[in-house]
This record gives C-alpha cells, structure tokens and sequence, in this order.
C-alpha cells in the first residue's frame, strides 16, 4: 500500500511518517521545505532504517503532481502541507488562501483524475472558534476568528462538497489540539523557522537558553490560577491518530471529523511548572497582558475517535515535556544542529 503524504518533512508529517513506515506502508512524501528542513526526512529514513522517495515540490505544482500519481500507483493521501501561523495569516491572508485552499483544490483535482479517493486531512481545533461548551465534541458549533481558521473551515467544506458529489470518497478530517513532544530517537522534533508561536516551542527555546522568558499572555481568565488552558497532545499519539484514521479511510467511505486530543486540559502554568520539574531546568516567565483572540479554556471530548477508529491518546504531560526536552538540548538550533 503506497501513501504520498503532503507536506511529510514538518513537525507533524515527519512524525508520522515514522508511524507510517514502521507499520509496512510504503511511502512517496512531498514537501516544498518553506516550513522544514531535507534533514528531517534524512532522519526520518535512519529512525525507521526504510527508504522512501522524496519529492521536493510545492503542492500547487499540478504538472509535478500528476508526474507522481502517475509514477507511482497512490493508494491514499495523508495531508499535511499548509502554512499555520495565525498572526502571519492576518497580516498574509491571500498567502494562506492560496497555499492552505488552492493547494487542497489541486491536490483533490489530481487525485480525482488518477481516481485516488482516500483522504486524511489536518484540520484544527481552530475551527471551534470560542467553543461555549467544554469539552469540545464535534458538533459542537464551527467559527472562526483569523484567515488561517478560515482556510481550515473552508477546506473541511469544501471536502463535504466533493464527498456529496461522489460517494466514493472516503475522507477523515482530523482536527488537532495542541500538539507537543518529539520522537523519544530525540532525532526528530518541531524546528519552527523564526520565532517560535506556539507555548510549547516558546518554553523549550528557553530552556536552551536561545530566549530570554516566557511572556504569559494573561493571567486574569476565569481558570484555576488565571492563566489559559488547552489540551495538549503527544506528538507520538497524534501520529498513530493518522495511522488509525488512514486504516479506516481506506476501509470506508464518507466524510467524518475526528477531535485529536487527550480530555485534558493544563494551564500555562502548569505546563511551565511540569517542564521545568521534568527537565530539571528552571524557565524564567513574567506575566504579560492577554493575547488578543486566545480563548480562556480549550480542551477536547475525544470520545468519537476512541468509538470510532480505536485510538486515544495514552502518554502524558510529563512524557511530553521529557521527549521534547530531549530533543531540543541535542539539537540547539534543530535540524541545522550548530552546537
Ligand atoms: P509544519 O510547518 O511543520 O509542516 C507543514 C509542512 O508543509 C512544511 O514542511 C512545509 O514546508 C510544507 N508545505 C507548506 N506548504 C506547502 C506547499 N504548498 N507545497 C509543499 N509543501 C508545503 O506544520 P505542522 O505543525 O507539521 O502542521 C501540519 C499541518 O497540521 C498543517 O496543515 C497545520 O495547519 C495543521 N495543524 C498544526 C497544528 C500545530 O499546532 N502544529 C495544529 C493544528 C493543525
Ligand atoms: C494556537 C493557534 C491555533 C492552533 C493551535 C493548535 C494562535 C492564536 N492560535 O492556539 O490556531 O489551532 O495553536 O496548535 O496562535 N501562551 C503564552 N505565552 C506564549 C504562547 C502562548 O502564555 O508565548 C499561552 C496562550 O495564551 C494559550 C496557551 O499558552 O493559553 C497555548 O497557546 P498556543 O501554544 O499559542 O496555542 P493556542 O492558543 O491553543
């Protein structure tokens, strides 16, 4: 069974690739390195001991894109290949249409025409907007705030379009928590160019000694130390989300949105406190005024994909402090490696 995954040399398709590959699928992986480093596929290949083919080339490439449908026989798509960062998204609105939505259209286009059907897609959690209800079930009600959610929400519309138009489709939209962590190999693990966005990037830079502070974005919000709370996920389990939505898309047809999460919820502070316990270390943070757009409380019902694809989440917040700790001291400025 051969899979070409989109956008497989970033934090979340390297990991999964890895999954992937250690569960027989042969894979062809493409990714256009705006967001990620050849090196990560290089590692990818020596964690598994498996070679795959590489393609460096940008999704929205269609000629390229039906040169690897027809030179290879696909039997399913897992797409990660998007631009994610929410403030860049704001101020770039056409870049993100354009790469998150025309390059879904082109990718769905080729498929259809090489009568490739099976689909895993990364949505977010992002599409929940200001979820009223905790935990968030997914049909709970969808909105956005910001283009990149939009681009999102769009791309999950648009697949319920195409399902409606032909049955045959068979298409998992699988909508992430916060994602953390790093394989326990310490050899691959989130490298973001620039500055980090995410908390859990943020901290780990820190740790190294590459930033000064955490900046606490508010801690006035109506949770038990004030501070914003999210739901965040092993970076291990949501790689073995992909591979049991993949063995259900390939097994199934219809269009289904899974929540990827634990259930579980921490503070900002509570992650800062578990990092700095488990990796010894201690990481200096000043409280700063709100971010604008966070949310006070976000955390996941995961019961459908348990119900429905056998997975839930199983390591903890101390497993993911470790592993991305791990990572992040051996690999000071990621996959460059300068020491
Ligand atoms: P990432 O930036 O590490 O990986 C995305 C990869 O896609 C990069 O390697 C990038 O080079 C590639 N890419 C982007 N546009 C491309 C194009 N036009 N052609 C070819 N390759 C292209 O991000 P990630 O954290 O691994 O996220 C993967 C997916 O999951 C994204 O769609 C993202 O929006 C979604 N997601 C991520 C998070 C998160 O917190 N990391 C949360 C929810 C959803
Ligand atoms: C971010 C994205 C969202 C994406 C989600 C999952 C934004 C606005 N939203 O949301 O689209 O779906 O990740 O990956 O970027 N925090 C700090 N200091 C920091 C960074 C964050 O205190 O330097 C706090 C935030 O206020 C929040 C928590 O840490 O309470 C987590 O923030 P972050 O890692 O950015 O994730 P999300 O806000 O959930």
């Amino acid at each position: 069974m051969t899979i070409l995954v989109t956008g497989g040399a970033g934090y979340i398709g390297s990991h999964t690739c890895v999954e992937l590959l250690n569960n027989g699928y042969k894979l062809v992986v493409l990714d256009k390195l705006i967001n990620s480093k050849l090196e990560s596929i290089n590692r990818v290949k020596k964690i598994t001991g498996k070679d795959f083919i590489f393609e460096h080339i940008d999704l929205l490439d269609k000629k390229a894109l039906e040169r690897i449908f027809s030179d290879h026989k696909i039997d399913a798509v897992v797409h990660f290949a998007g631009l994610k960062a929410v403030g860049e998204s704001v101020i770039k609105p056409l870049d993100y249409y354009r790469n998150n939505v025309t390059g879904t259209i082109v990718l769905c286009e080729v498929m259809q025409q090489f009568d490739v059907k099976n689909l895993v897609v990364s949505s977010s959690a992002t599409v929940y907007g200001t979820a009223k209800q905790m935990p968030i079930s997914e049909d709970a009600p969808l909105g956005v705030t910001n283009p990149y959610g939009r681009t999102k929400l769009m791309v999950e519309e648009i697949l319920r379009d195409i399902y409606t138009s032909d049955n045959n489709w068979s298409i998992a939209l699988l909508r992430y928590f916060n994602p953390f962590g790093a394989h326990k190999s310490g050899q691959i693990g989130e490298d973001p160019n620039g500055m980090p966005n995410n908390l859990t990037t943020y901290i780990t830079q820190v740790g190294i000694g590459r930033l000064n502070e955490v900046r606490i974005f508010g801690n006035d919000y109506p949770t038990k130390d004030g501070t914003g709370i999210r739901d965040y996920i092993h970076i291990i389990d949501l790689a073995k989300g992909h591979l049991k939505a993949l063995n259900n898309v390939l097994n199934s047809n219809g269009i289904e949105a899974y929540n990827l999460g634990t259930g579980r919820g921490y503070s900002v502070l509570e992650v800062i406190k578990t990092f700095e316990k488990t990796a010894g270390i201690s990481i200096p943070y000043k409280v700063v005024g709100r971010r604008p757009g966070d949310v006070a409380v976000s955390y996941a019902d995961p019961s459908k994909a348990k119900r429905e694809l056998g997975w839930e989440a199983e390591k903890n917040l101390e497993e993911m402090c470790r592993d991305s700790w791990n990572w992040q001291k051996d690999n000071l400025y990621g996959y460059l490696n300068k020491k």
